[in-house]
């Protein structure tokens, strides 16, 4: 942080965020909150919505979900830096700010970002720049002949890397960046002898995070040509497994379905044919970080994989991560095109909108591909095949759930329903509340990671209902802290929202704009603005009791992990015991 938390709080307080934002965007009042268009993306009904009601002092936009505090709003209306937006708001409040402290590696690591992005930035313009050039006419007729038009090409700022071997360096070196920042955003090699661009003679697809900056490049070869797509490496701006193709554009369809393919084209192909919910994760298999993301957005996802091998076992790994966050999915039949691009340009939009509309629930998916291994014919498989019908089936808790695919499964390949629901209740009685694993080789590690992302769910959910209900903290001080945190993305605004609860003065736009980036203010926005309406108070404090005792269960095992003296082991396993019999609301 560049300064101190107390001067951020001081700007933050002294600027009503209703009189800042209504200077940019007309406010009409409705009830305690404001309303406009949202000057981040095109709406003709306003979903921008601001409040200062209380202590909140915040933004949101309901179709893009942007929001954040008086201060992300500057920086991103203004495209200004975080010093530059908060000398604005000290400015206003006629505050002097003092010296900012670069002295700490965290700054550091800021400017160094900062640095990234703008180079990523400026090689995004130049790619254009080429592909509009003479030099790019081979690569635009490419891209025409794959039938994309002018708009779309724009939109997705698509554009051409040459054929010289170190043109990109040269134009960012005259920009003005040493050999050791260019170094660390991996689009050149620099050696004493021999320094090169990455990316060369291919055309280039800029890969932008949801506030649509770009942070990383995929290049496809004109034509074929080994390998096929390369893409930049990681670098601090760039997490493959957190990143989603198309995100940027696709967020703003709040609640509605998200399609998710497998490649660049797909995206772009569908976005032009009117899919604009379509995102693809990237070179990758979907991770666990990347279904928490989709579920920031959606509660429903449209598997829409290539039809060949790789793309249904792809499909079939990222089932259960999906249904670990959350999400329910379902897997549309491409079939005979390979991919969704194929589709739409063989067959149109409606087409494809038929098949979206088709697409089968992902437990009958599953079964479907596991039955290409049974044959049918012969009773013995037969049995196998249903007697597996029924051990997935077994797992699933929800009644009605399990009744209605066995309707489907017992007509579909014949078997008796008698028999299946009676094994399905049979089975289900010896693993009570235990989760379906299927026995593949990589499953320890999903389980690890699903246990991460379910612990930081709990923390996120925590921290939005103390936001939520300040009047909760007095409860809870007496059985959690910001120590049971942890090391996760959550534990800076635990501590921070801790620290302020115990000074009496909880202001979470303050808490927001300590964030330098404008993506973690926008996370931080995201948790400290629930309001939890369509949450009744039974359900609410039902939720806040299982977080809590997830969260503080927790980290005593992870004590206990450390813990060398027997004694202690003990107390701190007493304490779990009492734990689970804990009560934080009485009657
Ligand atoms: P087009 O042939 O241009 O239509 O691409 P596609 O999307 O149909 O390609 P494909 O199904 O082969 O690959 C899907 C996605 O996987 C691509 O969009 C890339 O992100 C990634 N991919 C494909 N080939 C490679 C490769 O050689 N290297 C890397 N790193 N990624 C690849
Ligand atoms: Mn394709």
């Amino acid at each position: 942080m560049f300064y101190p938390q107390e001067i951020i709080d001081q700007v933050i307080e002294a600027n009503n965020i209703v009189d800042v934002i209504g200077s940019y965007v007309p406010l009409t009042k409705k009830g305690s909150t404001y309303f406009g268009l949202c000057p981040f993306h095109s709406e003709k009904t306003p979903s921008f919505s601001v409040t200062d009601n209380g202590s909140k002092q915040m933004f949101y936009c309901f179709g893009c979900h942007t929001g954040g505090s008086a201060l992300t709003f500057i920086m991103k209306y203004e495209n200004y830096s975080y010093s530059e937006a908060l000398k604005v708001l000290a400015d206003r409040a006629g505050i002097t700010l003092p010296k900012p402290d670069y002295s700490q590696a965290v700054s550091e690591r800021y400017k160094k970002k900062q640095r990234i992005l703008d180079a990523y930035k400026d090689a995004a313009i130049y790619y254009v720049h080429l592909l509009r050039s003479e030099r790019g006419a081979n690569a635009y007729k490419y891209i025409k002949d794959r039938d994309l038009d002018d708009k779309t090409i724009r939109d997705f700022g698509l554009g051409y890397s040459d054929k010289y071997r170190d043109d990109l360096y040269q134009y960012l070196k005259k920009k003005g960046y040493t050999d050791e920042e260019l170094k660390d955003t991996g689009l050149v090699s620099i050696r004493e002898t021999d320094t090169h661009d990455y990316f060369w003679n291919r055309l280039m697809f800029p890969i932008m995070d949801t506030s649509n900056r770009v942070i990383a490049f995929g290049g496809r070869v004109l034509g074929q040509g080994e390998p096929k797509y390369l893409n930049s490496p990681e670098t601090i701006c760039f997490e493959k497994s957190r990143n989603l193709y198309g995100l940027n554009i696709a967020k703003r369809h709040k609640g509605k379905d998200l399609i998710l393919v497998e490649g660049y084209m797909d995206v772009i192909s569908l976005h032009q044919a009117g899919f604009t919910n379509a995102v693809a994760s990237l070179g990758t298999a979907l991770t666990d970080n990347h279904a928490s993301v989709l579920k920031r957005y959606t509660d429903n996802v449209l598997i829409s994989y290539d039809s060949d091998g790789a793309g249904q076992d792809a499909a079939l790994r990222a089932l259960p991560k999906l249904k670990s966050a959350g999400i329910n999915a379902k897997v549309v039949d491409l079939n005979p095109y390979k991919d969704p691009d194929e589709l739409i340009r063989a067959l149109g939009a409606d087409e494809y909108r038929k098949r979206l509309k088709e697409a089968v629930n992902g437990f009958i998916f599953e079964v479907g591909v596991l039955k290409r291994s049974y044959d049918l014919e012969d009773p013995g498989e037969k049995t196998r095949f249903g007697n597996e019908i029924c051990n997935r089936l077994s797992y699933i808790n929800d009644e009605l759930e399990v009744e209605n695919y066995l309707q489907v499964f017992c007509a579909r390949y014949k078997l008796d329903y008698e028999i299946m629901s009676s094994k399905v209740k049979k089975l289900a009685l010896g693993h009570e509340g235990v989760e379906y694993a299927p026995k593949t080789s990589g499953n320890n590690i999903n389980k690890d990671n699903r246990q991460k992302d379910g612990l930081e769910q709990n923390q996120k959910m925590l921290l939005a209902h103390l936001a939520n209900d300040p009047s909760l903290y007095e409860k809870l001080s007496k059985i959690i802290d910001e120590s049971d945190f942890g090391l996760t993305p959550y534990d800076i605004i635990a501590k921070l929202m801790f620290n302020q609860f115990r000074q009496g003065k909880f202001n979470p736009a303050g808490i927001i704009s300590s964030f330098e980036d404008c993506n973690d203010q926008e996370q931080a926005a995201q948790i400290l603005y629930n309001d939890f309406a369509d949450m009744d108070d039974e359900t609410r404090k039902k939720a806040l009791t299982d977080c809590v005792k997830k969260l503080k269960t927790n980290h005593i095992s992870r004590m206990i992990e450390e813990e060398k003296d027997i004694v202690k082991i003990l107390e701190l396993k007493k304490e779990q015991e009492y734990l689970k019999k804990l009560v934080i609301f009485k009657e």
